[in-house]
């Protein structure tokens, strides 16, 4: 280590952008299009017509910043789940358990309608209200999905340990998440997913 390297990160100043769902003194951005989401929709026909419509569409967009790694680390950021329903299914996020299932997170609401969709191997399920000023704490072990129940962008600020990471194939290798999120006369409800087999156990080892 030389004398001009620094021992330390540097503190980042972070603005919220809220307009247009941005986070600006992010180091990292990471865009999901719709047309990457294959098989998340139990409604094929109704997916594949959305992404006919417009094979570029967005489905949502992470901006965050990560200024060191390692124990201790946080990533803190913001994502943008745009609205839209794929037969009764409102737009959501793939889902995921942290890669170290005892790492917990936090998500705050700045904009828009939408529902933390919250499962553990085990047989556990909650379904949590995000809005502009609501905070879901997401404890270690709980399988975590972002949905979008309004009519408008969702955006939620979140903050996690770096070196949680994600883990995505739980949900995909148990046919998705144990509950879907549907439209229901205006507002949403929970419904049986049937195509769900059930979690493997290997969450609740870490
Ligand atoms: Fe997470």
């Amino acid at each position: 280590m030389t004398q001009d390297t620094p021992r330390y990160a540097e503190p980042a100043t972070l603005r919220v952008l809220l307009d247009e769902g941005l986070l600006s003194g992010s180091s990292e951005r990471y865009e999901k299009r719709l047309a990457e989401l294959d098989g998340l929709y139990r409604d094929a026909e109704a997916f594949r017509a959305a992404t006919v419509a417009d094979p570029d569409a967005l489905a949502y967009f992470v901006e965050s910043s990560v200024v060191e790694r390692g124990e201790g680390a946080l990533t803190i950021g913001i994502s943008t789940l745009l609205p839209g329903l794929f037969g009764d299914e409102f737009a959501m996020t793939r889902g995921h358990i942290h890669e170290r299932a005892e790492q917990a997170e936090l998500y705050y609401g700045l904009s828009g309608q939408g529902v933390m969709l919250l499962e553990t191997t085990d047989g556990q399920t909650r379904a949590l209200d995000i809005e502009p000023g609501v905070a879901v704490h997401v404890p270690g072990h709980w399988v975590h999905r972002s949905v979008n129940v309004g009519d408008e962008p969702l955006s939620t600020l979140f903050c996690y340990a770096t070196n949680a990471g994600q883990d995505y194939q739980l949900i995909a290798d148990a046919g998705g998440m144990r509950k879907l999120v549907v439209a229901d006369g205006g507002g949403w409800a929970m419904r049986d997913n049937p195509d769900h087999r059930g979690y493997a156990r290997k969450a609740e080892q870490a």
